[in-house]
């Protein structure tokens, strides 16, 4: 009601205006005169939270709260004002949507953009206009409790999904919060660990979906990292937000800090912070609040840097809360349903089916034994931030009954106790491990007399969290135990692991036939792992990340940099980050990078390139046919490697620099053209400060993961 009646007294005074259709010069003009007659208290009020997800407005201009809300799951419940408790608002339940690797694991930057505008739709709903989403910072680590909000390890894959989130959310009119720039990789000791990473790899590693969905998805706002980045806060980094953010990338919207991550007045302020956020009050107290005031009249701070960030809110709000026609929103309908069901089927991954087990054959098919807490739980709560209070979420259990059941007898057992709260300490956790032997004896009874067994395994939500990372690799709860007992006493079980980031399946692997890998799902997820199962839905994800075999063949641990020594992290692996390790090192992976398995088959070939030789702006037409062999409709994710054999710095083996989802009917083939501006070949040349695309030989590498390589050509950059 509040935010209405502002919205009208926005309207009467300031006319209607389209910021999208008025020049850029002329909303310009228009801050200004609006920045003339504020008082410097009222812009200091709007450069601070005055509550746990706002900051003021100018109420006598017009000028509405500049209203937040998490997260990337989904538009988070409204809390109360001052602290973190439910509001109990009955109109608040949401869409809760794939967490950010299941997004990522559909490869398929369009189910990125149709999240971003279930997002903002539903925030528009909850007159939210910043959503602090998505959230895509490299799975440099694997370990890392926020892997499952992140996208993927390679920063292409991670940037056309970032670009196309924002565009979804921001078609909405609904401001974007990119976050947390930059290189906030583990959450151990995420707000005191210094970063130490050189700048090749922040160009080529952590900045480029930044930087792209600025660039290409025009995020009006930015979060800053809790961390700190060669030896400053990332909230008053002035080579982060003032070099190379604001001025060489021309961002134009807010950089708002990441929840009590400020630590400074003066250096926050003169190094590119725009809006303090945090938790408690006193609100006048913190240090965009009263002591900015006093730094700007002690000259510390300017009054043309004040303005500056002003400007930028009231540019945001013209783009959003301040646009004319601003949609009115919707929440939790069946279409944002649809949208959670359709992201959902793409990002499931057929990680094994060597007894062609899947999809199930129901005529043949009497009993499904379900086994396993993650068959029965819900994934929606957890993790702070990224806690969705859903509607509804169809369970694993939920879903195998509505589209088996009707012809086939299905029960359940529990087969293990997750035992594990992130909100314990290690000591309160201790013993969450082990197995329970009456569980699996009961599992094991019920998977002996059944035709199936389905066992639903893998993390949940407390044990992948914000605010701590994983121990080890392991799967947790004594999963192993359960797997083991059930797979020795029916030859048909299936392993679905549910999960957001790599575990170690070596033993899982070697010893069962059939592996789903399915994530935190959102509302329709089970729905849409059923649908896999039947073969109703064929399976297309891919993993964006690499599955080590060990913890110690992953680059942070290999080199001993993580967690870092005296709270400092050297990123020592430098530009080696994900498949670009692997890969270079010669280490066999568990599971690769882009791979997952379909119930298809296609075959590519004819991979040929419109020239031989191009010069620096050009652009390099890649052309190749696939076809689908098998009897199913499918789809395969091609993905466009290019290697720099001969260079005069040191590079990757390859780098992943197009893919496309190409579905294909039975029999059916495609001619696809690919496209790679020879710009995008360089690297970054520290030397010179700049990006370099040297002339010579470059390898183009095609094929479904980043370790099957099917067709291969050469061409010349001159
Ligand atoms: C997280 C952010 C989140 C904020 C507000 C912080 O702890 O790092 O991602 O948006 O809290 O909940």
């Amino acid at each position: 009601m509040k935010y209405t009646i502002a919205c009208i007294i926005v309207l009467f005074l300031f006319g209607k205006v389209s910021a999208q259709s008025k020049s850029e010069a002329a909303l310009k003009a228009k801050i200004s005169s609006i920045i003339r007659k504020m008082t410097l208290e009222e812009k200091i009020a709007m450069l601070h939270g005055n509550a746990l997800f706002s900051s003021a407005g100018v109420p006598r201009l017009g000028i509405p709260e500049l209203t937040c809300d998490d997260g990337p799951l989904g538009v988070r419940e409204e809390i109360k004002r001052f602290d973190w408790a439910s509001a109990n608002w009955t109109t608040d339940s949401a869409t809760f949507l794939p967490n950010g690797s299941a997004i990522a694991a559909t490869w398929n930057p369009l189910m990125a953009n149709k999240y971003g505008v279930v997002i903002g739709e539903e925030a528009n709903a909850r007159k939210k206009i910043v959503m602090l989403a998505p959230a895509f910072n490299i799975c440099r680590m694997p370990l890392c409790g926020r892997t499952y909000e992140y996208y993927s390890e390679d920063p292409y894959l991670n940037g056309q999904l970032a670009i196309q989130s924002v565009k979804g959310i921001q078609s909405q009119h609904v401001a974007a919060c990119i976050k947390h720039f930059a290189a906030n990789n583990q959450e151990l000791n995420r707000d005191s660990v210094n970063t130490l990473v050189d700048e090749r790899a922040l160009r080529e590693i952590y900045f480029p979906a930044f930087k792209a969905a600025i660039q290409q998805g025009n995020a009006y706002t930015i979060m800053s990292a809790y961390n700190k980045l060669n030896g400053y806060w990332c909230s008053e980094n002035d080579f982060l937000l003032n070099k190379v953010l604001k001025n060489e990338w021309g961002f134009k919207g807010v950089v708002m800090s990441d929840w009590a991550g400020t630590h400074h007045t003066v250096a926050a302020a003169n190094n590119g912070l725009d809006i303090e956020m945090g938790s408690s009050g006193p609100y006048d107290q913190w240090y965009f609040a009263k002591p900015l005031l006093a730094a700007v009249k002690a000259g510390q701070v300017s009054v043309k840097n004040i303005d500056d960030k002003v400007s930028r809110i009231l540019w945001l709000m013209y783009h959003t809360s301040m646009s004319a026609n601003h949609p009115k929103g919707t929440i939790a309908t069946p279409e944002h349903a649809k949208t959670a069901y359709e992201i959902a089927s793409e990002s499931i991954v057929l990680l094994k089916n060597d007894s062609h087990l899947l999809p199930l054959k129901t005529s043949a098919i009497k009993s499904i034994a379900v086994i396993g807490d993650n068959a029965v739980r819900t994934f929606a709560l957890g993790g702070y931030g990224a806690g969705v209070k859903a509607k509804y979420e169809v369970t694993a259990l939920a879903g195998i009954k509505s589209r088996f059941g009707k012809t086939t007898s299905i029960s359940f057992a529990q087969g293990y106790k997750a035992n594990y709260l992130a909100s314990k300490t290690d000591e309160q956790n201790r013993g969450y491990d082990k197995p329970d032997q009456s569980l699996i004896d009961e599992a094991v009874a019920l998977a002996k007399k059944s035709d199936v067994a389905i066992l639903c395994v893998g993390s949940n939500r407390e044990y992948e969290s914000e605010g701590h990372d994983r121990k080890s690799l392991e799967l947790p709860f004594g999963e192993q135990a359960l797997v083991n007992a059930v797979s020795a006493v029916n030859p048909n079980t299936i392993i679905v692991i549910m999960a957001g980031a790599p575990y170690d399946l070596n033993e899982i692997k070697k010893s069962n036939h059939t592996i789903v890998w399915s994530w935190f799902n959102g509302s329709e997820a089970g729905n849409a792992l059923a649908d896999v199962l039947k073969g109703v839905i064929n399976p297309s994800g891919k993993l964006p990340f690499t599955f080590p075999v060990s913890l110690h063949d992953s680059p942070a641990f290999n080199l001993d940099t993580y967690p870092g020594k005296g709270l400092t992290a050297d990123y020592k692996e430098g530009i080696l980050v994900g498949y670009r390790w692997y890969d270079t090192k010669k280490i066999e992976p568990q599971f690769a990078f882009g791979y997952g398995l379909s119930y298809t088959d296609f075959s590519f070939s004819k991979l040929s390139t419109d020239k031989s030789s191009y010069k620096k702006d050009e652009t390099i037409h890649a052309k190749f046919t696939i076809k689908n062999k098998g009897s199913r409709s499918g789809a395969e994710v091609v993905q466009l490697y290019v290697s720099d054999p001969v260079c005069s710095v040191f590079r990757p083996e390859k780098e992943l620099k197009a893919f496309e989802k190409i579905f294909l009917k039975p029999g059916e083939s495609k001619t696809i053209e690919m496209q790679v501006k020879v710009a995008d070949l360089a690297f970054y040349d520290e030397s010179k400060k700049a990006w370099n695309a040297e002339a010579g030989e470059y390898i183009l590498d095609l094929g479904n993961s980043s370790r099957n390589i099917i067709l291969k050509t050469k061409i010349a950059v001159k």
